[in-house]
């Protein structure tokens, strides 16, 4: 993990930061992050939403029309959006946005980031059958562990916290990454 660059007064909101949620699809970055900023009062981002409102179609359908290498093209550039607005945010960040160097170095530059961590039988849980996630198919299990087995090192090297999700609801995730900040 990186050493926290989270300022003492982030509790009382006096200063500019950004969260930023990162983790495998199926940890909750959505849902939580929907909840953190209600609970912060502070704008809320998704990469994956920006993308889909900026190309006017959606994830399933970029990677079924223009390939994975367009789509991490927009999800880059949609990235870099959201982690230089202005004032504070909560932003959610695509699972497969940290594979991308220039996106490690946007992410470390932009805010805390916050990994969402989880077993793979939690993500499998979640994800259900992995409709409307293209990577997870045909059989999303298999597919999350071929992918964490890969991605972990990379959770693990751009986290400046981690919040284990298992067993937890989203209020409580929300909870433990407000607690974290504060510290
Ligand atoms: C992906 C995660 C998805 C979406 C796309 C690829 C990935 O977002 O960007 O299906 O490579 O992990 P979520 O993590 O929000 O599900």
């Amino acid at each position: 993990m990186r050493s926290s660059p989270v300022s003492p007064e982030l509790g009382a909101g006096r200063v500019t930061e950004r969260v930023l949620l990162v983790g495998m699809m199926g940890a909750g970055k959505t849902t939580v992050g929907r909840e953190l900023s209600r609970r912060l009062g502070w704008p809320y981002f998704d990469s994956d939403a920006m993308v889909e409102a900026h190309s006017g179609k959606t994830v399933p359908e970029i990677f079924e029309e223009r390939g994975e290498a367009a789509f991490r093209a927009e999800e880059a550039r949609v990235l870099a959006e959201a982690v230089t607005s202005d004032g504070p945010a909560v932003v959610s960040v695509a699972g497969g946005a940290v594979l991308d160097p220039d996106n490690r170095r946007r992410l470390a530059a932009g805010g805390t980031v916050v990994w969402l961590r989880a077993e793979v039988e939690t993500l499998a849980r979640r994800v259900g059958s992995g409709k409307g996630r293209p990577l997870l198919s045909p059989d999303p299990e298999t597919a999350l562990r071929r992918l964490y087995a890969q991605r972990r090192p990379v959770y693990e090297q751009v986290a400046d916290v981690v919040v284990d999700v298992d067993h937890r609801s989203a209020a409580e995730v929300a909870e433990a990454i407000i607690s974290e900040l504060d510290r």
